[in-house]
């Protein structure tokens, strides 16, 4: 528990940069996975701080995201690919060919085998060494959406709707909102080594005491998360008020 989220942001920033640094040291691939939304936000800005002020590189580094709306153009305001290159890849030195967003564009006939090519490139790249996650008001990961299966891969969910209440914002109407998305299922995030979700401000308070103190449910997603080997929740005091 941190006093804050940029605190919380820049802690985990350092875990990461360390990562990085010693699969360098090892020449070694470091394969992270990676959240969209406004929890990451200030950790992007700080990893590309790292980056542009004391010379962490990105070289070794290749990224899978979890998710992306369904269907949407990379290049629209709200797509996940956009989000990324914005926050994140275009001021850092990871190669490109390095990072993998869903495609958003495909048809849906062509979405099984995609999904299932994506699973295989994760393995391919050694698996995920460290997962970077946030969590939705009604204890999604990903876009595991509640009821979710502990053994789902990556695929096309249906978005709840109170998901797609919670990113209307985003959209110039709630029409407008996907109903669909592509995520990593939980049965891949659960292979990630080592995974850190991360949970700033009061409104996620409920939601956080729900996945650590509640039942193991796959009615809060997050709560999964209990039986997996290596994974902390990084919050900040606020997000944290309702722990007992
Ligand atoms: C985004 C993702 C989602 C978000 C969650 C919280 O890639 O996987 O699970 O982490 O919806 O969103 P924010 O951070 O906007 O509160």
């Amino acid at each position: 528990i941190h006093p804050t989220a940029k605190e919380g942001s820049r802690a985990v920033a350092q875990e990461i940069a360390a990562l990085i640094k010693a699969k360098q040291a090892a020449k070694e691939t470091c394969v992270l996975g990676l959240a969209t939304g406004s929890t990451p936000k200030y950790l992007y800005a700080e990893l590309v701080r790292l980056h542009k002020e004391e010379g962490l590189s990105f070289k070794n580094v290749v990224t899978f995201n979890l998710d992306e709306y369904y269907p949407i153009e990379p290049d629209a305001l709200q797509s996940y690919n956009r989000f990324m290159k914005e926050q994140l890849f275009k001021h850092i030195d990871i190669p490109e060919g390095n990072y993998f967003v869903p495609d958003g564009t495909l048809p849906k006939e062509k979405m099984k085998a995609y999904c299932e090519e994506y699973e295989r490139r994760i393995e391919s790249a050694g698996g995920i060494d460290l997962q970077v996650l946030g969590i939705g008001n009604n204890g999604h990961i990903g876009f595991n959406e509640p009821g979710a299966s502990v053994n789902s891969h990556t695929r096309l969910v249906t978005l709840d709707n109170s998901t797609r209440l919670a990113n209307g914002f985003e959209f110039p109407n709630m029409s407008q909102v996907p109903r669909l998305a592509i995520t990593m299922g939980i049965g891949t995030i659960f292979k990630a080594k080592r995974v850190l979700l991360m949970a700033w401000g009061s409104h996620k308070a409920k939601i956080v005491r729900r996945a650590v103190e509640g039942h193991y449910s796959d009615q809060v997603p997050a709560s999964l998360l209990q039986q997996h080997p290596n994974c902390r929740f990084v919050i900040d005091e606020q997000a944290a008020q309702e722990l007992t």
